[in-house]
């Protein structure tokens, strides 16, 4: 089982580490929440610094086996729990002095070479996309979901230009058959007009229906505003995105938070929220040259961090409004 694990773990490779660690510095000492633990890779470099406790998450329960292997290093460091991040708040860390709250998105390369998980447009069988602790797979969206829904989906969260002919030759299969991995590749393969030889056409996709099935737009704002209410004064919070959209959300929160600005429509001008952080870097901090060499699925990572300047556990933010359309989306899935 060991060797397993093991061999799983030299696969893995732990984005932008170098840059995460410099930023969070545990050389200092405290308490940090990695919200994906994912393979482990932040977890354990951060525990290789003495006095440092990890409160680790993961939606996905295969995660809780590498954390096993950790916890009998570190039975005094360091806790898992198989939780979805939007519920860091159910986690009573109130009289915690948490120093760091990491976010590093999306799925891992063991989740992607899964074959059960049903991400990857290179595997047959059945379409599934769910992490875990999910409420629907992508077989369900695909055979349930209505035509404009679909199309609404592959728009807004793959950008697909021609998710409409796409949804509507899904609407026309299903009746005849479950579309299952390999018959979606064939229906986008046959639908697309506009062939893009760099990228596979089932990319675009994939990633929506990936992003749909996880609701990874409302997970992302609600984990976002969770973690920023556990902090305490000077904590940070930084988040490794991977697609354009996680990161315009980021961007939005970390910006709209770190100017002296009334972000609220509700509150009059003289409850002006104070600024609640300090935005350091305006730019992401990218991958190096080498690092995307080793490692060609960090060339979209993007890293973003904010300091918390306040003790506020309370503050008002306009980003569940702002971003109200994709959420909408999200939750054409209350019907599945
Ligand atoms: C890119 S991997 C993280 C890799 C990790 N940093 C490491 O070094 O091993 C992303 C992880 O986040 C998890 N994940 C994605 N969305 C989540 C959510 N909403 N709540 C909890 N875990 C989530 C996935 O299951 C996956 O294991």
């Amino acid at each position: 089982m060991e060797a397993t694990i093991v061999s799983e773990m030299q696969k893995h490779y732990p984005v932008l580490l170098k840059e995460i660690i410099s930023v969070f510095s545990p050389q200092h000492g405290g308490t940090f929440i990695d919200c994906t633990f994912g393979q482990g890779g932040y977890s354990k470099k951060i525990l290789d610094f003495e006095n440092t406790n990890v409160i680790a998450l993961d939606r996905d329960i295969e995660s809780e086996k590498i954390a096993n292997q950790i916890k009998k290093n570190f039975e005094d460091r360091f806790t898992f729990k198989n939780i979805k991040f939007s519920q860091l708040n159910n986690l009573k860390l109130k009289n915690e002095n948490i120093r760091g709250v990491i976010f590093d998105l999306g799925y891992s390369y063991t989740q992607i070479k899964d074959p059960q998980k049903g991400l990857s447009f290179e595997t047959d069988g059945k379409l599934n996309m769910q992490l875990g602790l999910n409420s629907y797979s992508a077989e369900d969206v695909i055979n349930k979901l209505d035509e404009k829904e679909l199309e609404k989906i592959f728009k807004f969260f793959g950008d697909e230009k021609e998710g409409k002919y796409i949804a509507r030759n899904i609407i026309k299969e299903r009746l005849k058959n479950k579309i299952d991995t390999k018959a979606l590749v064939e229906i986008i393969d046959k639908s697309k007009k506009r062939k893009n030889f760099k990228v596979h056409n089932a990319t675009k996709v994939f990633q929506a229906l990936r992003i749909f099935v996880n609701k990874e737009i409302s997970e992302l704002i609600s984990g976002l505003i969770n973690a920023t209410k556990v902090l305490k004064k000077d904590g940070i919070l930084g988040v490794v995105t991977f697609h354009s959209i996680e990161d315009k959300i980021v961007k939005y929160f970390f910006k709209s938070l770190s100017e002296n600005k009334s972000i609220s429509r509700y509150k009059p001008v003289t409850e002006q929220a104070e600024i609640l952080f300090d935005l350091i870097e305006k730019k992401p901090i990218l991958p190096s040259e080498k690092e995307i060499k080793e490692n060609q699925p960090s060339r979209s990572a993007k890293f973003r961090y904010v300091i918390k300047k306040k003790d506020f556990y309370d503050f008002d933010t306009d980003v569940k409004e702002k971003f109200r359309n994709l959420i909408e989306i999200e939750n054409f899935g209350v019907k599945l």
